[in-house]
């Protein structure tokens, strides 16, 4: 029996834009997935994942070593396909077939812009590797993890695969060097909440309405992709100098560049709203939109942010800096 868990995230700045290769921020948050995994005599793969699916999930699976994912309406639903493609993965590229029985939690809400997928697909990744005993280290799976995004999505990038299987809070430039460095200070950024609700579209349909209007306006959508670009650039001096006003600023237009690039519903922008008034220095979309996530920066107002949350309908808790990665639990 192996045990790995992976943290979620949350994406200060530069989501969608780092898509087409600019910076982002994103931290690593203390929720996270589990996942347990025993090996089987024969080579099917069974996966329990109650917390990742509606109900109505029969654990499922497959004939003669393939891998087979159904709800009870026969619909593979989103999180599982992150699964599959995480196992077919490690079994296409290292030619292994053992047969695994795997179990997965989850101590946030899943597929609502957390990075849960990226965590799922790591973990899933770690321990399915273990059991066939492989020793693949963090930055492996995190570039396997993005290739199970990638294949499940059309287009992704490396940013949420990075940051649950190295943890922390990253700075993620896709153009430079090896992609990602840890930022400095980041400790300093206390009073992150997150709100909650329902997603109305996948990450996959997100970044597809992104790419369409970029199609129908590019002059237009690359100066505001840039623009979130820059933002990233400059938010990360700005946590290096402990300026939490200001980046509560640069919050507030990161949002508004994401709703001009279309990801925002009316929902999102009543919890963004909500949260400033009642005492976010900044708060924003996290994740790809279309429902799903915001945060909010509100140091000693959590309480309040999380009630005026709460009054518009959405979920909400506060979010902590995690450090830990990808890791081996004991078992
Ligand atoms: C999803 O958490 C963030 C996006 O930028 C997609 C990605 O980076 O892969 C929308």
């Amino acid at each position: 029996m192996v045990s790995v868990s992976a943290p979620g995230k949350i994406t200060l700045f530069g989501e969608h834009a780092i898509v087409y290769g600019e910076p982002a921020i994103a931290i690593a948050i203390n929720k996270r997935i589990r996942v347990h995994a025993t090996k089987r005599s024969d080579d099917a793969i069974r996966v329990e994942a109650k917390d990742l699916v509606l109900a109505g999930f029969k654990a499922l699976l497959t004939p003669n070593g393939s891998i087979t994912l159904e709800g009870e309406s026969g619909k593979i639903l989103a999180a599982l396909s992150y699964v599959k493609r995480a196992i077919e993965i490690v079994r296409e590229r290292y030619g292994i077939n053992v047969g695994a029985h795997i179990t997965i939690t989850s101590e946030m809400p899943v597929g609502a812009g957390l990075g849960t997928s990226a965590a799922v697909a790591v973990s899933v990744i770690k321990a399915y590797s273990l059991l066939a005993e492989l020793d693949l280290n963090n930055e492996e799976c995190a570039e396997l993890g993005y290739h199970v995004e990638l294949s499940v999505q059309g287009r992704a990038s490396r940013m949420d695969s990075t940051t649950t299987a190295i943890g922390g809070a990253l700075y993620i430039d896709p153009r430079k060097g090896k992609g990602y460095w840890a930022i400095k200070g980041v400790e300093r950024l206390k009073g992150l909440v997150v709100g909650y609700v329902n997603r109305e579209a996948s990450t996959g349909e997100m970044i597809e309405r992104v790419k369409k209007l970029r199609d129908s306006v590019p002059e237009v959508l690359d100066l505001v992709i840039k623009t979130i670009g820059e933002i990233s650039r400059k938010a990360k001096s700005m946590i290096e100098a402990g300026m939490v006003e200001e980046l509560g600023t640069l919050m507030n237009i990161n949002h508004g560049l994401l709703e001009a690039i279309g990801v925002s519903t009316s929902k999102l922008s009543q919890m963004v709203y909500a949260a400033r008034s009642a005492g976010a220095l900044g708060s924003k979309i996290t994740g790809a939109g279309g429902g799903g996530c915001i945060i909010a920066l509100a140091p000693r107002r959590e309480e309040e942010v999380i009630a005026a949350l709460k009054a518009v309908g959405a979920a909400a808790f506060k979010a902590e800096l995690s450090n830990d990665g990808l890791k081996i639990e004991e078992t």
